[in-house]
């Protein structure tokens, strides 16, 4: 049965939703599932914009079909062409010999890689290439490193649609949905969204600013953005701008702590809960409390994109960082994540250490962090002799550099 939604008259989301991946890409686990979004455009000719993951190509066939109603398909535009997106592309074009691609000349290479046979079939594209289909004119920009370096968006004047690929995209399968607004996405969704996007293109910061500065002009003709998962927009715009603004610029969303805590026996787990009611005590509203041990990094990631301040709580392993600590420091080195106000707890019964290394890897290997100087050492246990009056004086820290920010 036909699973589509109109976007506009002209236009149908015919993508699909998929509850039974565990791990996207593999790493991220998902909790209520993702979608793989895919338009196709009725005019004069018959338009797809990508296709979808393998796993719901059966799916997508049939809501093609459905919405082409006997009609054939004429073209096959490719914005990005990781497999998530594309791998149904040579079951099209077996099944709609006809068809040609539209893509970018490094989306060609690629798909040779792949093994997909397109040489007689492909239309090359580049930045600022037109293309009509009849009453719709669709024009072509390019987006590397959004998330591949092949990647562009399209973009149907007639319609106000933008066809963003990977960006505003977020996890979460659609289940019918199609627009943002017909769900609560500030209460429901905005932390999947930033979860996606963090983890996914996070480190492309840049390049995402490149392309919302070059969609700038565009603003006022867009009345849909019609990313690859997720919900479509077409209406409060400034705030997924804002959102996206945030994400790649590396600017924080919220004043607020994120306590990132290890603890093999809950010593640790104690204090990184002391810290969070002495620092709600002290007026900070949005504090997190968050054990990396039973935390997928991905979350952990994306809760840094969103708050301005980070302590790191950590027993000592091997002599050194705890490795899961260690794991989520390598992740946000990778990500490129910048600009946070950190503080750092360590423990150890013997041999406290993680912390200097802690403190090393946050200033030789991320960019623009802030340490506060307040050191914490906890042998074993906290108490009133000790550490109990630093965690104090570690507060006033982080409630002074509040003020100052
Ligand atoms: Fe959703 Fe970069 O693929």
């Amino acid at each position: 049965m036909e699973q589509v939604r109109k976007v506009t008259n002209d236009i149908t989301w015919v993508g699909a939703s998929d509850h039974r991946l565990a791990l996207f890409e593999n790493i991220h686990p998902l909790t209520s599932g993702v979608s793989y979004n895919s338009y196709l455009l009725l005019d004069e000719k018959t338009v797809l914009f990508d296709t979808v993951d393998w796993s719901v190509c059966r799916q997508f066939l049939e809501n093609i079909s459905y919405v082409l109603n006997g009609k054939d398909l004429d073209y096959l535009i490719i914005n990005h062409l990781e497999p998530d997106h594309a791998a149904c592309m040579e079951e099209v074009l077996i099944r709609y010999p006809r068809a040609k691609v539209i893509s970018t000349e490094k989306a060609f290479m690629m798909m040779s890689q792949f093994g997909f046979d397109v040489v007689d079939r492909f239309i090359e594209v580049k930045e600022g290439d037109t293309m009509s289909f009849g009453n719709h004119t669709i024009a072509f920009v390019e987006a590397p490193m959004v998330h591949w370096p092949e990647a562009m968006v399209s973009f149907d004047a007639t319609d106000g649609v933008l066809f963003s690929a990977d960006a505003f995209g977020s996890f979460i399968a659609l289940d019918g949905v199609l627009f943002a607004d017909e769900v609560d996405f500030d209460r429901d969704w905005i932390d999947e969204a930033r979860r996606y996007l963090t983890n996914i293109v996070g480190k492309y910061g840049p390049q995402v600013q490149h392309l919302l500065k070059k969609a700038g002009p565009l603003l006022p003709d867009i009345k849909f953005i019609a990313p690859l998962h997720g919900p479509v927009w077409r209406k409060n715009f400034d705030y997924i701008l804002d959102k996206y603004n945030k994400w790649s610029t590396y600017e924080p969303e919220v004043k607020g702590v994120l306590i990132i805590y290890a603890s093999m026996y809950g010593n640790t787990e104690s204090v990184a809960i002391s810290l969070a009611s002495k620092l709600r005590e002290a007026g900070i509203k949005d504090v997190k409390v968050r054990d990396v041990s039973n935390t997928h990094v991905s979350w952990l990631i994306a809760d840094t994109f969103k708050y301005s301040h980070v302590v790191i709580a950590s027993v000592t392993y091997n002599l050194g960082i705890y490795p899961l600590i260690h794991n989520y420091l390598e992740d946000l080195k990778a990500l490129n994540v910048q600009n946070r106000t950190f503080a750092v707890i360590e423990n150890g019964t013997w041999a406290p250490q993680a912390g200097d290394k802690i403190r090393e890897f946050l200033d030789k290997e991320l960019k623009m962090m802030t340490i506060l100087n307040d050191e914490l050492t906890i042998n074993s246990t906290l108490n009133e002799e000790n550490g109990g009056k630093e965690l104090n004086q570690m507060v006033e820290s982080i409630v002074d550099s509040f003020k100052q920010k």
